[in-house]
């Protein structure tokens, strides 16, 4: 195959930083995707609608003349959210979901939860207004190995949550580990999952090849082959529980390469490129439309975008390095070659 056309995809999960940064990684999302969910892991962080309304024109600004793209809102969980707030969100149309972030799980998560139990008021009004909460799940007590973290939020916090709360809709975001496929595929249809390109493309060998690689570092951390393995079956089997969210996370080169670098891959510059590579690998391009273009659409209750993108089999080098404010942002895939090009 040489080509394939897609319905426009949209990125259901998306770090876009705030300030003139903007104005050099909007157009990189904005070519290829007609929405993304944007997280409000901003410092500090967004958690109200008139924030909400403020960034959202903040992102809108920097979208190239000419191009229709969508950034859709979020609300940062905090302790103390009030029901109200999320009624209010429901009605703007501007906010689509609530991220939930362990207390001090990943970048800017300070503000974050401390105790869920705290928030079930927020929690309720989400049920009752059918919006999803989008969760990071992993747990942050430092005796849990880094690696165990996600598996073991699933059943320590995910199940008794659902428990309490079983119509509420949860996109548990940037799936890394085959016991969360299993659980995404044994639960009911309000139960979805983020998949990113980088655990589809890369296992935690990535990490160490040769020496340190810090901008293969993100939060959940990559995994082992067999879970990179379950990802791939799990993106390519036409289930619409799992549908795509780069969770592309820009870093400033120095904060990356630093003695305590952050945790964050950036991955919008080649985004739909690195998924169509990833499906093509597993003989599943048929599959990419479905996971990049529907399923999440549906899953949001939005309409499909209605136009179409092309990507033709052309060779094409991805730069060293990109523009990020007055310092350089290194992509995935620095300097490498990739065969899907976006027309
Ligand atoms: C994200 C970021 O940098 O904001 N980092 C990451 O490694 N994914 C935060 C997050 O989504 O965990
Ligand atoms: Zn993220």
């Amino acid at each position: 195959m040489n080509s394939i056309t897609l319905i426009r995809p949209d990125d259901w999960h998306l770090h876009v930083r705030d300030g003139e940064v903007l104005n050099d990684i909007i157009p990189h999302t904005a070519a290829r995707f007609g929405r993304a969910i944007i997280m409000p892991n901003l410092k500090p962080p967004i958690t109200t609608m008139e924030q909400a309304v403020a960034y959202q024109q903040r992102i809108q600004a920097a979208v190239p003349n000419g191009i229709h793209f969508t950034p859709l809102m979020t609300l940062y969980l905090t302790d103390n959210m009030r029901a109200s707030e999320i009624a209010a969100a429901k009605q703007s149309g501007i906010v689509h979901a609530v991220k939930y972030y362990p207390a001090g799980a990943t970048t800017n998560s300070d503000a974050g939860v401390t105790d869920l139990k705290k928030t079930y008021a927020a929690l309720e009004s989400l049920q009752q207004h059918g919006m999803p909460l989008l969760i990071h799940g992993e747990v942050t007590t430092p005796e849990i190995d880094v690696f165990d973290r996600e598996a073991v939020f699933i059943d320590s916090v995910l199940q008794p949550l659902l428990k309490d709360f079983p119509e509420l809709k949860v996109v548990l975001e940037h799936i890394t580990t085959a016991q969360a496929v299993d659980f995404i595929q044994s639960t009911s249809k309000n139960i979805a999952a983020t998949i990113t390109p980088q655990h589809l493309l890369f296992n935690r060998n990535d990490i160490f090849k040769g020496g340190i690689r810090p901008h293969y570092y993100c939060l959940p951390i990559l995994k082992r082959e067999q879970h990179r393995e379950a990802l791939v079956k799990a993106a390519t089997s036409g289930n619409p529980k799992f549908f795509l969210g780069t969770d592309s996370a820009p870093h400033s080169q120095t904060a990356k390469q630093n003695a305590c670098g952050c945790a964050g891959i950036y991955s919008a510059h080649a985004a739909i490129e690195l998924y169509a590579e990833a499906f093509e690998k597993n003989n599943a391009l048929d599959k990419l439309e479905g996971f990049a273009s529907v399923y999440g659409a549906d899953y949001y209750q939005l309409p499909l975008n209605p136009d179409k993108i092309t990507l033709i089999k052309e060779p094409w080098q991805i730069p060293q390095h990109y523009q990020f404010g007055n310092n350089t942002l290194i992509p995935l895939k620095a300097g490498e070659m990739m065969q899907w090009k976006l027309t």
